[in-house]
């Protein structure tokens, strides 16, 4: 049977931290945020204000609801104050000896009968779960980002796994609103199994010519109808985390496909990580929305080449 949970822990204030820490908060639980410094506890909990205030401005959110779900979030940084947590959600750097470090912390200080989580993009689950004196209560919880839109969690079971712990966890996120897929603990999972030697492909097909940056994600975009086209994504997604889970899956599985192509390496070398550092395929510096860039070149080159004036451009690339 699936243990209620009433406050839920969430390590890690960054791009999927404070994502996962607002969805909890917004879906009644209270939430402790645990980040390593203030500084960087503050930036995240910037951004969930951010979010906050524009859902109040599209009238997504009263005021009012805004603020309850603001209350409902307790940054710090201190492990001890995540003591009563019935769910810890790990979100820090994809590293497994970071996150080993930090689990034998937590697991001195939470509650016995509390759940584990780690968000990790691509290591195995039980690497962190046989790290802790609970790896029945380890689970793996997927988010995509942004973590507050995007609908899916994949919620991963590894060899410890009981059933209770792994209802518990998909429960807790069908009552976040999120639909739930149940995936084995083999590296990506489901979705970045898929979506990750894509993203790498597009960086191929560019290093070969076929294609430019632009064309690639128009043609991804257009073509098959993507939100984003595959180089924006991994823009989106964070050069350095796609070349970090492309080194897990290629020593998991030992395919070429799940290598870093040059590029990748040579822009994560020079620390153009995408989006968070303001250059990656596209140029996201001066103070613009960080869609803009490649949206403005999408939106270019789709009217363009519209004889009858831009329909698929407004269709695709909302303003
Ligand atoms: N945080 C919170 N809300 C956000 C947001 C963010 N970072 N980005 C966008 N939104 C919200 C906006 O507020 C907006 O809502 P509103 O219209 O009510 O204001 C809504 O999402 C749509 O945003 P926009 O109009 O600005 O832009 P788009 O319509 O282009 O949507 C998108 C943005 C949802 C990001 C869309 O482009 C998309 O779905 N892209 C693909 C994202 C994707 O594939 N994510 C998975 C990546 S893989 C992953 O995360 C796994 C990891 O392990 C690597």
């Amino acid at each position: 049977m699936a243990q209620q949970i009433k406050t839920v822990g969430v390590l890690g204030a960054g791009l999927m931290g404070h994502g996962i820490a607002q969805v909890a908060a917004q879906s009644g639980y209270d939430v402790v945020l645990r980040e390593v410094d203030e500084a960087t506890l503050a930036k995240g909990i910037g951004k969930i204000e951010k979010q906050l205030a524009r859902a109040v401005e599209k009238q997504r959110l009263s005021q009012p609801d805004a603020d309850e779900v603001r209350a409902r979030i307790n940054g710090t940084v201190h492990y001890r104050d995540l003591a009563d947590c019935g769910l810890v959600i790990e979100a820090i750097t994809e590293s497994l000896p970071l996150k080993l470090e930090m689990w034998r912390e937590v697991d001195e200080i939470v509650k016995p009968d509390a759940v584990f989580a780690t968000n990790t993009s691509s290591l195995a689950v039980i690497d962190q779960a046989a790290a802790t004196g609970r790896p029945g209560q380890f689970v793996g919880l997927h988010y995509f980002n942004p973590a507050q839109v995007m609908k899916l969690v994949e919620v991963v079971r590894c060899v410890t796994t009981t059933d209770e712990a792994f209802e518990t966890a998909y429960e807790f996120a069908r009552s976040e609103g999120k639909l739930a897929v149940a995936a084995k603990d083999k590296a990506g999972f489901i979705v970045n199994r898929l979506l990750v030697p894509y993203m790498l492909d597009a960086i191929r097909a560019h290093e070969q010519g076929v294609g430019s940056i632009e064309d690639i994600d128009t043609g991804m975009m257009a073509g098959a109808s993507h939100p984003m086209g595959p180089l924006t994504l991994a823009d989106f997604v964070g050069l350095d985390t796609l070349a970090a889970i492309a080194d897990v899956m290629v020593d998991a599985y030992g395919e070429e496909r799940f290598s870093a192509p040059e590029t990748l390496k040579k822009m994560v070398s020079a620390g153009d990580f995408g989006r968070k550092s303001g250059k990656g395929f596209y140029d996201y510096s001066g103070d613009k929305m960080y869609l803009d860039f490649a949206r403005q070149a999408v939106t270019r080159l789709l009217a363009t080449q519209e004889p009858d004036g831009g329909f698929a451009a407004q269709a695709l690339v909302p303003a």
